[in-house]
């Protein structure tokens, strides 16, 4: 397995100006916008979150580099399959796109949804888990891991980032628009929610449902909002 240093381009003595330098390349050139991927920007953020977190090679990782340096072979990270198989190891938020739903006939109600979506081959941005910080909601979690998730006014004013939460507790400090049933049923406001349990499963995009439908703004109007 790559090491957080190999996977931002620098040596295992780096200073952390230099990690820092690093990182900031790195998840420009990583993120989806600037040609990336969102499996791609969410290694380079996991390996400098890992960095930060005291970071030490062990003997397996000694052990690998030495194994490459003397035979030239890889250890297979090069493969997109085992590298996007890199787990966060904090909190984390494990999400699926309610648009690929009508594809596959899945029901919001389906018991076992993220085990068919575990099992869909879908793509990165449909299905997956990333990482979160404290002090950050759901939706600016997902941003900051690279995903495009949709909002439009980022108050608490419209439904464009509702979510489902499926598993685990998200914490909503206010709510204007939802009814009790729809919170009831577990809906909630991405922008303004934060999550607050240690494994979270939640459906994004929902915004079409019945009912969220009708509580949805324009993203014109608030400048370039992705909806
Ligand atoms: S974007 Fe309007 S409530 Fe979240």
């Amino acid at each position: 397995m790559e090491s957080p240093f190999e996977i931002l381009g620098i040596d295992a003595d780096a200073s952390d100006e230099e990690i820092v330098a690093a990182y900031r390349q790195r998840v420009k050139e990583a993120h989806p916008d600037q040609g990336g991927s969102a499996a791609e920007f969410q290694r380079v953020r996991a390996a400098y979150e890992e960095l930060q977190q005291g970071y030490q090679p062990d003997a397996l990782d000694v052990a690998d580099a030495v194994d490459q340096t003397t035979n030239g072979e890889s250890d297979g990270t090069d493969d997109p399959a085992t590298a996007d198989a890199r787990e966060p190891s904090g909190p984390h938020i494990e999400y699926l796109n309610f648009e690929t739903f009508s594809d596959h006939g899945w029901d919001l109600g389906d018991d076992d949804l993220f085990e068919k979506a575990a099992a869909a081959d879908l793509a990165p941005e449909d299905y997956g888990v990333f990482s979160y910080d404290d002090g950050r909601n759901l939706l600016q979690s997902a941003e900051d891991c690279g995903y495009s998730w949709p909002f439009a006014c980022r108050g608490g004013a419209c439904a464009n980032c509702a979510v489902a939460v499926v598993e685990g507790e998200v914490e909503m400090p206010s709510n204007h628009i939802l009814s009790q049933e729809m919170v009831d049923r577990g809906i909630r406001l991405s922008c303004i929610s934060e999550p607050i349990s240690d494994e979270l499963k939640v459906i994004y995009n929902i915004k079409h449902l019945p009912g969220l439908d009708d509580l949805r703004l324009p993203p014109q109007q608030f400048g370039g909002a992705n909806d």
